[in-house]
């Protein structure tokens, strides 16, 4: 496996890769949701390409960056391990040139949920996306289910600026007790950590009712207020009952529903989702 960090040599190594490529942007502290990325891109595709670059611009001034957790030597063991061929680490220099102020600006997708709290962070995200995607120039790049917004709004940008790369997304991983995992599940104090799967276990609860034939988007949204509320260490931030593909939020619920939340654990902000469907609809669409 090869690590590079400047551009150059990113070119000059692209090219000597065979076959088709798949690319990983990550941030970093890896955990098996981003190695399952990489399994999937090194299924699909001849060579894998990783990122890791804790992106500034994606993140609001009140953030996390400075402590966002890194731990470079035990990324790359976790990547050589998982068959990545080039792993590019790039300086927020290198990426961020002095006198930047070109930027992708995806409209409309970013202005609800993630968007509507953290002003920016998609702009920031589809921007370092684009030019990662630029410099890596793969045929097919891997995003995770988990942030289940920004994998819509790197599709919709995807097709709007033309670049020939299918976005593949992939399933949510969780630890056994169903919490999502994240990087920053490592804030969580070990009450935080007990108590955080009330968001899994509140979507769940959510997609029972619906399987049951509840189909009353409000009545979803109030189950999961309602098993949130009888957590005491988590605040809920929003809770959205949405189409999948447009997050528009519904009055009834048909098709793929995307139910999504965001909940304060102590400081330490956290997000999950699920992707609910009619299984009569799945059979009928032959999905
Ligand atoms: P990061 O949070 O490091 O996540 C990198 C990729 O891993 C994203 O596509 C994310 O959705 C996916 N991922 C995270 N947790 C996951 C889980 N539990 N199961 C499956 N996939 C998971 O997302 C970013 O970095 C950045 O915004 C980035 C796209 C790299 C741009 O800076």
């Amino acid at each position: 496996m090869k690590v590079i960090t400047s551009l150059p040599e990113l070119r000059a190594a692209r090219k000597t890769l065979p076959g088709t490529v798949g690319f990983v942007p990550t941030m970093g502290y890896l955990h098996a949701g981003h190695i399952s990325l990489a399994n999937a891109a090194k299924t699909g595709c001849t060579s894998v390409v990783a990122s890791i670059f804790v992106n500034p611009t994606q993140f609001g001034a009140n953030e996390d960056l400075v402590k966002y957790p890194r731990d470079l030597p035990r990324d790359l063991g976790m990547l050589e391990a998982a068959g990545v061929a080039l792993v590019w680490t790039p300086s927020p220099e290198d990426m961020y040139p002095s006198g930047f102020q070109t930027w992708v600006d995806v409209q409309g997708l970013t202005m609800r949920l993630e968007g509507e709290i953290r002003p920016g962070h998609f702009r920031g995200v589809a921007t370092v996306v684009a030019k990662l995607f630029n410099a890596v120039g793969p045929d097919r790049a891997y995003f995770g289910q988990k942030d289940a917004q920004q994998a819509a709004v790197i599709r919709r940008m995807t097709t709007d600026l033309d670049f020939p790369i299918e976005i593949v997304v992939c399933p949510t991983v969780r630890e056994s007790d169903g919490l999502a995992m994240s990087s920053r599940n490592i804030y969580l104090n070990q009450d935080e950590r007990n108590a955080a799967t009330i968001l899994f276990r509140a979507l769940s609860a959510a997609e029972t009712a619906y399987q049951g034939g509840e189909r009353n988007a409000e009545s979803l949204r109030r189950i999961i207020h309602e098993l949130i509320a009888t957590e005491p260490l988590a605040r809920l931030q929003y809770v959205s009952c949405a189409d999948y593909l447009t997050l528009e939020e519904l009055v009834t619920v048909r098709d793929r529903v995307l139910l999504s939340i965001a909940a304060h654990l102590g400081k330490t902000r956290l997000i999950d989702n699920i992707v609910i469907w009619d299984q009569a609809d799945k059979k009928r669409d032959g999905i």
